[in-house]
């Protein structure tokens, strides 16, 4: 009980005392425990290609900012505006006149918008079945909320370094950037993250997904709250990561080396052993191998001479090189040739080495009891190098076995026992503080990028081993994986999740969202040289344009913008040169914000296109189509979609020729036929309705998409 209910106890007045019971329960009620901060405006998105028209909300381009106008009348391109906050009038300042060209038009929350995804590039070196990465230059709130209509519940594994609020203008809020004097700072972030993983938590696998968010001192305890409340009943997990062993100094206080990892374990989520503690090099993965002792003698002592009872032949399956028998020992007075050689085999003798005969470690007894116990096997054979080692357990190995020290897991096609040593999982634990020399983010983040992408410049990027370890732990056996970064900065993420592809030949695909901020100066000076976000000679110094695009584009391809094979070697994991790049696939997309009263038909079937083969899994060559056609087929996604519904039955017949359709599109607006037609095409397909107004099915910021799931 607590105090207050303690103290309450001993008033002498009983009514006295029930009276102010009631009073202290009601109070508890309204109070919160846990994080407790402020709310703030919505967040609202300026959407440069839409029409200024009486009604809408705008703002003025050249301000930073959230002041917001709503326009009443427009006569020769002057608007009248009276002010708005997010939509609602607010006192005086009515009738103010602006140029329209200085006016951009703004939705709040609530208001729906229309996105469309435009591709701004791809690298394609993967084989064709390999699933597509997709990179998208965006706001990452409203990506979000369209990746919902793809991805509801698919993810496996999101990565997130969003900004550490650090008070160094590194973020923005409702479209201005927050700096350490802002006092409501710490409730903006908290604001922004929150929205984000309401979406975030969505997105993953309810039954079995992670999600990894890193961030530094500035806001660990508020993100250690909010996740606890976003992701009540997980468990969620910090790892303190060693990241700059150097230290960042800081008058009067410790010198910092380390950040923060947060995992939160969704569902039957299980940590995947790598063989890594993370806190030592120790490799448990070589270690927790048992030793197999060679059976060839070498030295003096293994001549055959000295070992008479230890030369014998051994027989293997001429087939498949298996062991056959183990022959006896013959003395020097026996020829090998006179020995008989059972039918269908070889006999394997000793090894002879400059002239010197060897012999075998045990006697062919001894070596029949071992095999007989699944301690014999062969090792890697190359008759055309003469080449035919063999492999035994000692007694030693047998004690280990007994006493439990080595565990038995299985057996091999040999019947040769699979065995490990039991504490070699268990000591390979990882554990909840890293501290790896791959880690380093200044000479696999900073010097990396350096080498990819010379002379560009990008605030503290990941280290990318540190990315790829992180994920490993979740999806190494995930070889389909599906990886989400929405705060993707340099594009770390795709890097790493090209990497593990390569390690194991995987198909995991990764979509990465960022945008195309300025830094703070950068958008000071451009402003004073009379540019505006939106248009090109801004959007051109964006980190998208500058830093994400062409970074992933120099990983994949292996040579730098210029053209130039990229000098070094990737390390640890996997070392190779990294002008290999990777044989993945990777398309770019910017969003776009459209009117769905002003978009020709054609060209709104193009701009939902990019998102139908995203619902697809992302497969195969995107291909563009205006949709004039009854039906369309793409050559390599696996997808259809059936435009005019009247022709269903030879849509039908089509389908029936195409062997790798899993998605079928219908557009109509009645769902009483795309009920009927989608039973008609069975189970087989995963069938979608379209309606006819193509930008309506993907509309979001509107309540039903985001207080539905609590984003709001
Ligand atoms: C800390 S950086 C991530 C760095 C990244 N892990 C790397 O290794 O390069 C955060 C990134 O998120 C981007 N970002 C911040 N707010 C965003 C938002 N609302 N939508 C999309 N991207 C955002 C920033 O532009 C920045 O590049």
């Amino acid at each position: 009980m607590a105090k207050i209910e303690d103290l309450i106890l001993q008033i002498p007045n009983e009514r006295l005392r029930a009276g102010i019971a009631a009073e202290v329960k009601a109070l508890k009620k309204t109070k919160k425990f846990g994080l407790v901060f402020e709310e703030h405006l919505p967040e609202t998105v300026r959407l440069p290609r839409l029409p200024v028209k009486p009604g809408e909300l705008v703002a003025l381009k050249r301000e930073a900012g959230n002041q917001l106008w709503r326009v009443k009348t427009i006569h020769k391109n002057i608007a009248t505006c009276d002010r708005a906050v997010t939509g609602y009038p607010a006192a005086g300042e009515a009738n103010q006149q602006f140029p329209v060209s200085d006016l951009v038009v703004v939705r709040s929350f609530g208001d729906a918008i229309y996105p469309a995804l435009v591709s701004v590039g791809r690298v394609e070196r993967g084989s064709p079945d390999k699933p597509w990465h997709v990179v998208i230059n965006a706001e990452n709130f409203h990506t979000l909320q369209l990746l919902l209509y793809c991805y509801e519940g698919k993810v496996d594994a999101i990565y997130i370094d969003p900004p550490y609020n650090s008070g160094a203008r590194d973020w923005k809020y409702n479209n201005d950037y927050i700096d350490k004097n802002d006092p409501w700072r710490h409730s903006k972030w908290l604001s922004m993250m929150q929205k984000r993983l309401k979406l975030a938590k969505r997105l993953l696998n309810p039954t079995d997904s992670v999600l990894i968010v890193t961030i530094d001192e500035k806001e660990f305890q508020r993100l250690a709250l909010l996740l606890e409340q976003q992701f009540p009943g997980c468990t969620i997990q910090m790892v303190t990561t060693v990241i700059n062993p150097k230290g960042t100094a800081r008058y009067n206080e410790f010198s910092r080396v380390e950040e923060y990892v947060f995992f939160v374990f969704i569902g039957a989520a299980k940590l995947q052993s790598t063989g890594k503690d993370m806190l030592t090099n120790r490799d448990y993965a070589a270690e927790s191998e048992v030793r197999w002792r060679g059976l060839a003698r070498t030295g003096r002592k293994g001549l055959r001479s000295n070992n008479p009872g230890s030369w014998y032949p051994i027989f293997l399956k001429k087939s498949d090189f298996s062991i056959h028998s183990i022959g006896d020992a013959i003395g020097r007075e026996i020829a090998e040739a006179s020995v008989k050689v059972p039918h269908g085999t070889i006999a394997v003798w000793p090894p002879n080495k400059d002239g010197h005969e060897y012999s075998w470690s045990t006697v062919p007894e001894t070596l029949r009891t071992i095999q007989a116990k699944g301690g014999f096997k062969t090792g890697r054979i190359n008759p055309a190098k003469n080449s035919f080692p063999f492999y035994y357990l000692s007694t030693g190995a047998f004690e280990k076995i007994a006493n439990g020290e080595i565990v038995v897991t299985g057996r091999g096609p040999m019947n040769e026992l699979i065995i490990e040593f039991a504490d070699g999982a268990k000591s390979a634990a990882p554990r909840s503080v890293w501290n790896q020399v791959a880690h380093d983010a200044g000479s696999h983040g900073t010097s990396l990028l350096q080498r990819l992408i010379p002379g560009k410049k990008f605030p503290f990027p990941k280290s990318l081993y540190a990315v790829e370890d992180a994920l490993r732990f979740f999806i190494q056996r995930k070889t389909n994986a599906l990886v989400l970064d929405f705060f993707g900065g340099s594009g770390t993420t795709t890097h790493a999740v090209a990497r593990l592809n390569k390690q194991d030949g995987g198909s995991r695909r990764s979509i990465l969202i960022t945008n195309n901020e300025v830094s703070a100066d950068e958008a000071e000076a451009l402003r004073q040289s009379g540019f505006e976000p939106g248009q090109p000679d801004w959007e051109v110094h964006g980190i998208f344009e500058q830093v994400t695009r062409p970074r992933i584009v120099a990983a994949f391809s292996g040579k730098t913008p210029d053209g130039h094979a990229i000098s070094g070697d990737y390390k640890f994991n996997d070392e190779f040169p990294i002008a290999d790049g990777f044989e993945e696939n990777v398309e770019f997309f910017s969003v776009d914000f459209l009117d769905p009263d002003a978009v020709a038909r054609g060209d709104a079937f193009q701009a939902i296109l990019p998102i139908l083969w995203m619902m697809a899994g992302c497969r195969g060559v995107r291909e563009e189509s205006k949709g004039s056609q009854a039906w369309f087929f793409p050559k390599q996604a696996p997808f259809g979609v059936l435009i005019k519904e009247k022709e269903f039955r030879a849509f039908r017949e089509a389908l029936a020729e195409r062997r790798q359709i899993e998605w079928i599109y219908l557009v109509t607006d009645s769902e009483e036929n795309f009920g009927l037609m989608r039973r008609t095409l069975g189970r087989k397909f995963h069938c979608v309705q379209l309606y006819k107004n193509y930008l309506e099915n993907f509309r979001i910021n509107t309540p039903e998409v985001l207080i539905e799931g609590g984003a709001a």
